[in-house]
């Protein structure tokens, strides 16, 4: 029986879903690191994702991996979830972490128009987008035909096969913070007139597409998280939905193309997402879906995400009070878990004053 913090205690509760059962409330947010040599992930990223799953982390979700589209990632060594040596790699890290007690979903991802003309992996490959334009609005290439579409919605639904293959717990699709399937979903890059553009509804129609072909290839059984965010990369301020009325217009798609588990990415937990309630981005999604979500946001540290400068730990009371008050179910953390793999195991021990703060270093090595 582990030691178990009591002012925490609502952090270490079984998290159990129809299809997804964690030992707790504490998930491994997806964070690219790049540290896989020629797009493959080697043994210094499975120990990496090990040391997470050894400490207590409740659900691992891996780095965003390039889905089978010669565009789908920038640089040689993002990792990517397609070919022999990539999927071996993977399969390695499943193990580890599954030695270790833990449990890992790869996120899939494409970062659609946010790639450079040549970039690395594959120089000759241009970027592509649904109507060609980068996150402000410059046209570059070609909208998407679509052929193209379905190819792409293809190779998300291979990713989702090969993930089960070997041995996943999960995915997660990343619809989040101005890549491909948010470019859909943004109007400002999405001008399509046909069924993938339009109102919010028809901006969907991508994701739906992609949440049902991956359906089609893993069962009912296979945990399907899909991530999404208000914010873009560029645009701290953007919203998809500026009412809760619209967020639920957004998100009725995907709850009816088979999402189990939203992940909500905002990039501080405490804040309200509409005027007249206290309720965050998860709180509001949970409210009119139904399904479990994921918080995450500046959790245990006193600054935002992209402030790579560094940021300070702080008390965890209030993220406590609202996940004991299920405004969600599940808690992402970022980067207090890049420098820290032990963050959940003293967090449960109530070593709270150990953990180590959140700096720039982090991002220098696989700690
Ligand atoms: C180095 C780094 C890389 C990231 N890469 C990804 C990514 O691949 N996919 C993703 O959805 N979010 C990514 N994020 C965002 C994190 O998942 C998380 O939402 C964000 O850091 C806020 O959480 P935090 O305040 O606990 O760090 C990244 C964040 C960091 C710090």
């Amino acid at each position: 029986m582990t030691n178990t913090n009591q002012s925490t205690e609502p952090l270490f509760q079984t998290f159990n879903s129809d299809n997804l059962v964690l030992e707790n409330r504490t998930v491994m947010a997806p964070m690219t690191r790049g540290y896989s040599p020629d797009n493959i992930p080697d043994q210094n990223v499975a120990d990496y994702y090990r040391r997470r799953a050894e400490n207590g982390v409740g659900l691992i979700v891996t780095e965003g991996t390039g889905i089978n589209h010669p565009a789908s990632v920038s640089g040689a060594s993002i990792p990517v979830f397609h070919g022999e040596k990539a999927l071996e790699g993977w399969s390695n890290v499943v193990k580890q972490v599954h030695d270790a007690g833990g449990k890992i979903v790869p996120q899939l991802w494409h970062v659609g128009m946010t790639r450079s003309k040549g970039d690395l992996p594959n120089e000759e490959a241009l970027p592509v987008g649904p109507s060609g334009l980068s996150l402000d609005g410059e046209p570059v290439t070609e909208p998407l035909t679509e052929q193209e579409i379905s190819e792409l919605v293809e190779a998300y639904a291979q990713g989702a096969a090969d993930a089960k293959r070997l041995g996943f717990d999960g995915i997660e699709i990343h619809g989040a913070h101005g890549y491909l399937i948010d470019q859909f979903f943004w109007a400002n890059t999405n001008r399509r007139t046909d069924r993938y553009g339009g109102d919010l509804v028809g901006r969907t129609q991508f994701a739906v597409e992609i949440v049902k072909a991956c359906r089609r290839e893993v069962g009912p059984d296979f945990p399907i998280i899909f991530r999404f965010s208000q914010w873009k990369m560029n645009d701290f301020k953007a919203k998809l939905a500026e009412t809760p009325g619209e967020l639920e217009r957004f998100l009725q798609p995907l709850v009816e193309a088979g999402v189990d588990i939203f992940h909500c990415s905002t990039r501080r937990f405490w804040e309200a997402e509409f005027e007249g309630s206290d309720l965050n981005l998860a709180g509001w999604t949970k409210k009119l879906t139904g399904k479990p979500v994921i918080s995450v946001g500046s959790v245990g540290l006193d600054g935002e995400f992209t402030n790579f400068s560094g940021a300070n730990t702080t008390s965890l009371d209030g993220l406590v009070e609202k996940l004991d008050q299920e405004e969600f179910d599940l808690v992402a953390i970022g980067r207090s878990l890049l420098m820290d793999p032990e963050w959940v195991r003293k967090v449960r021990e109530g070593q709270e004053n150990d953990l180590l703060p959140f700096d720039k270093e982090a991002l220098q090595k696989l700690y």
